[in-house]
């Protein structure tokens, strides 16, 4: 690997496996030195140790995002660390069987993570470049934040929720110099799948993106300037029709009176 020009530090949550260690090696590849967060330290610093072998400054961050403190001290870094240009808001966790059939200790555990600790974190890292005019924020959503009826539903409105915070974040910082990007990947072969109780050499594999193809993609769409990157979408068009459809139902979203089918007949 070469070691171009340091285009500041990356902070990747999620850095020790899957989705983030990929992205680790790719943002390493294009100059990034980096903070790498995650809850196991010996898969942290076996990451950092072979990056730093190709010739990047490499840091470890290990801690529970469920843990407050944790996500605190994550925070303090993205918040003081004025070398911190970009923050890749990607840890995250799937509980995969269906709600009924769910532990509701682990459905929580999700929300801290995949809710609490990515707004958290992902506040700080706005902050932080506001403040600076600069700077790269990434959160990894996912494509099922556009299908409830897909997996289930505290993964699925996570992911939504992930989206939509990101979007009206694009709307209040723009113009401030700081690029935000919402990642929509479809089934990537990763851990997450075995974790969440369903391991992905069970889906169909023509559904299934290799991990590095999906980081590849994702790189092409930030490169690109998009907001939001579905990384396996062949027409653009069909993303921009369905934003186009949310926007006609804007103006009716509030007003004095309920719609006229509604109508209350009091005589
Ligand atoms: N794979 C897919 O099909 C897919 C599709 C769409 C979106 N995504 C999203 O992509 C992101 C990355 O997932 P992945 O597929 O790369 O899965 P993964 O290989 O399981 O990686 C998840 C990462 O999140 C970290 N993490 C999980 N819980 C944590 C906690 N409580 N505290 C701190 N770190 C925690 C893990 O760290 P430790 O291992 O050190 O605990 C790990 O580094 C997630 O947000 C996921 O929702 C994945």
């Amino acid at each position: 690997m070469n070691s171009p020009q340091t285009q500041g530090t990356a902070l990747i949550t999620g850095g020790s496996s899957g989705i983030g260690s990929v992205y680790a090696d790719r943002l390493a590849r294009r100059g990034y030195d980096l903070v790498l967060a995650g809850r196991d330290p010996q898969r942290l610093e076996a990451l950092a140790a072979k990056l730093r072998a190709a010739g990047r400054k490499v840091s470890t961050l290990a801690g529970d995002l469920t843990d407050r403190d944790d996500v605190k001290a994550i925070e303090q870094r993205v918040l003081t660390d004025t070398s911190i240009t970009l923050f890749l808001n990607n840890a995250g966790q799937a509980v995969l069987t269906p709600l009924v059939e769910s532990d509701a200790d682990k459905l929580d555990h999700m929300l801290e993570v995949n809710v609490m600790a990515f707004t958290r974190l992902a506040v700080a890292a706005a902050k932080a470049f506001n403040q600076r005019g600069r700077g790269t924020l990434i959160n990894i959503s996912s494509a099922v934040a556009l299908a409830p009826d897909m997996l289930n539903g505290v993964y699925n409105a996570s992911k939504a929720y992930e989206l939509s915070f990101t979007q009206a974040l694009q709307i209040e910082l723009a113009g401030k110099g700081v690029q935000i990007q919402a990642v929509l990947p479809g089934a990537v072969a990763t851990e997450i799948w075995a974790r969440g109780g369903r391991p992905v050499e069970q889906l169909p594999q023509e559904i299934v993106m290799p991990v590095e193809s999906a980081v590849d993609a994702a790189l092409a769409g930030l490169d690109q300037g998009e907001p939001v990157t579905i990384l396996s979408l062949p027409d653009i068009g069909n993303w921009d029709a369905f934003v186009a459809a949310r926007k006609v139902l804007r103006p009716n979203l509030s007003r004095a009176r309920p719609a006229e089918r509604y109508s209350v007949n009091t005589h």
